[in-house]
């Protein structure tokens, strides 16, 4: 995995301030809260102090009138305390989820601008996580984490003060566990930050391998590895269970541990309570209170054991997250001098002159590819499996970066043309076609609001696939991820003509699909390559030697090296590489 996966220090300052600068442009909405969480933690000592008052000055000498005071007095700062609590969580939660919104998006935006090699090398259930759980992880920091952390230590500095100015010599008494209970809640949060900063990663592999299973699940069905594969994902499910009871296991020690520890300081208090009233030095109420403030050290004590695992979590994820954000893994651009400032689409003049091409490292895909291809020509590439065809239309789309050698189009070097107008002009129709949730309509457009409707049906039927599309539940408007009818193979490359064509694009590039097709598709695609390439620049990748036979050109690919090229005519009347494919082809 390349991003740090248990990394992140408590009080990692730079990522905490990062985290912070998210809030920026809610920073209203978040100081008032913080104002909230500061009544809220100064009203504390408040309620213990009325009911004291209550006992010893109303209940103690008989005064109903003075009681009822307190009495409402008391139903007052409750709800006070119910709104300011309400409006503080509110607000809170309100930002976590805003920052949710920014950082999510921002994510989004941000990955898919990587270059595919990127794509290539990173499983998509990390990404999942990345987007999902982490960024909710940084989201409990703000609903959760940072300010009832600060809420929770202004509670404990109230009250310890309250106390200490009742009763100094009683409060360093009652005191006296909590030392232990700081131990106690330190040796809690290691042990419960190793069992979460696990959960998240077997969440994050379980993640990755559910969806590369259902991804693939034709293939484990097919080689009946179903066994196999439930065995492999028992373990990572027993993973997760065990690290989860592991953070089970330390709350089930902790919680006890504080019971017992407030017991003792309550046990302390009434010890040395029983004798201070009857000696006169203490009255019932302030025993009394001093119990109600002893439960409101404790909580805020065990608690702030939870919001620092919080924030922890918090920068473990954030630094996860903004490791992504930080990872600059676009095709590079032209910078603005180099760049053809002209907008127009391009006609397409393509040269290849001595492209060299690897995926990885030097593990040459192309080797010094040059080839031609005038404006409004067809030039088509044949070749076996694996020897580089799909990979010069990658490359002229500029999905991967080639490594020596030129590409121009009209003149233009390729890396200078601006990425967009590139792949404006560029109309591909690619090997393999992935269909997005939702209607063929929104498929065909990919939801670009420039292609109007009358385009998209003039397509259909300038493709001549108006059968196939009136067959189709609803038509244009079929969900193609619905259950049911399932596009074939032939079926969607032919949707991805119909793409290609209502974008209109001056370069067509078309990767025919390798895997067997229907007569009836194959016709079909036949009959649109032909209408799709009059009179437009094509580069067609064909598999059937059938669809080219009256190319401009066709050149024939060997190994990441064009071995020949020429005319239909003259590369079967040459005999040579050419010759045997189209042998093996129709003497089959
Ligand atoms: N994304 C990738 N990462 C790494 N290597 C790749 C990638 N795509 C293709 N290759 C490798 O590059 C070589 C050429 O692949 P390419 O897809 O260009 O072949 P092709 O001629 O289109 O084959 P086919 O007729 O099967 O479609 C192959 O050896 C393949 O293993
Ligand atoms: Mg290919």
């Amino acid at each position: 995995m390349s991003a740090p996966e248990t990394k992140g220090k408590i009080f990692d300052g730079k990522v905490l301030r990062r985290i912070l600068k998210q809030v920026a442009p809610y920073r209203r909405r978040f100081l008032w809260t913080g104002v909230l969480v500061v009544l809220l933690a100064g009203l504390s000592w408040v309620r213990p102090y009325l009911i004291r008052v209550a006992l010893d000055d109303h209940i103690a000498v008989g005064d109903g009138p003075g009681l009822l005071r307190i009495f409402l007095m008391v139903v007052g700062l409750i709800v006070v305390e119910a709104l300011l609590q309400f409006w503080q969580t509110y607000w809170a939660n309100w930002v976590a989820q805003s920052v949710t919104l920014d950082l999510r998006a921002a994510l989004f935006r941000h990955v898919t601008r990587f270059r595919l090699k990127y794509f290539d090398q990173t499983p998509v259930g990390q990404l999942v996580t990345r987007h999902i759980s982490d960024i909710d992880g940084i989201a409990d920091v703000f609903s959760n984490g940072l300010l009832n952390a600060v809420g929770d230590i202004l509670r404990l500095v109230v009250v310890i003060g309250a106390m200490l100015w009742i009763d100094p010599v009683l409060t360093i008494i009652v005191l006296l566990p909590i030392p232990v209970l700081l131990v106690a809640t330190r040796i809690f949060q290691k042990a419960i930050k190793t069992a979460f900063v696990s959960v998240r990663n077997e969440v994050a592999r379980i993640n990755v391998f559910v969806q590369e299973h259902v991804t693939g699940m034709n293939i484990i069905q097919a080689f009946g590895r179903e066994a196999a594969e439930r065995e492999k994902f028992a373990v990572h499910n027993a993973a997760h269970r065990a690290a989860n009871i592991r953070s089970i296991w330390a709350f089930s020690i902790f919680f006890p541990v504080v019971e017992m520890l407030s017991a003792t300081s309550v046990a302390l208090l009434l010890w040395l309570g029983v004798d201070g009233v009857a000696n006169g030095d203490l009255t019932l109420g302030v025993v009394l209170q001093f119990i109600l403030y002893v439960f409101m050290l404790y909580r805020p004590i065990r608690q702030l054991a939870d919001r620092f695992n919080v924030l922890q979590m918090g920068i473990v994820n954030a630094n996860r997250v903004f490791h992504l954000l930080d990872l600059d893994e676009r095709m590079p651009e032209p910078s603005g001098a180099s760049a053809p400032s002209n907008s127009e689409p391009l006609k397409g003049h393509i040269v290849f002159e001595d492209v060299w091409f690897a995926y990885t490292d030097e593990d040459w895909v192309l080797k010094g590819v040059s080839f031609e291809v005038q404006a409004g020509q067809r030039v088509a590439f044949v070749g076996a499996t694996g020897a580089g065809k799909s990979s010069i239309i990658n490359l002229l789309s500029r999905l991967y970066e080639f490594q020596k050698g030129r590409i121009t189009i009209d003149g233009d070097d390729i890396r200078t043309i601006p990425l967009d107008r590139l792949r404006a002009s560029i109309g591909v129709v690619l090997q393999d076609v992935f269909l997005f949730t939702g209607s063929l309509k929104d498929n065909i457009t990919l939801y670009d609001p420039n292609i109007p409707h009358e385009r998209v049906e003039e397509a259909v039927d300038a493709v001549g696939v108006r059968d196939l599309v009136d067959q189709l539940p609803g038509g244009l408007a079929y969900d193609v991820k619905e259950r049911g009818v399932m596009l074939s193979t032939g079926q969607r490359q032919l949707i991805a003509f119909v793409r290609a064509y209502a974008q209109q694009p001056g370069i067509l590039i078309l990767d025919e699909a390798t895997s067997s097709i229907d007569p009836e598709s194959e016709q079909l695609i036949q009959a649109a390559t032909e209408r799709l390439t009059q009179g437009r620049t094509s580069v067609l990748v064909a598999h059937r030697l059938s669809t080219i036979r009256d190319a401009d050109r066709i050149l024939c690919l060997d190994a990441g090296e064009v071995v020949e090229q020429g005319t239909h005519d003259e590369l079967l009347a040459a005999k040579g590489a050419y010759h045997r494919l189209f042998e093996l082809q129709f003497d089959a």
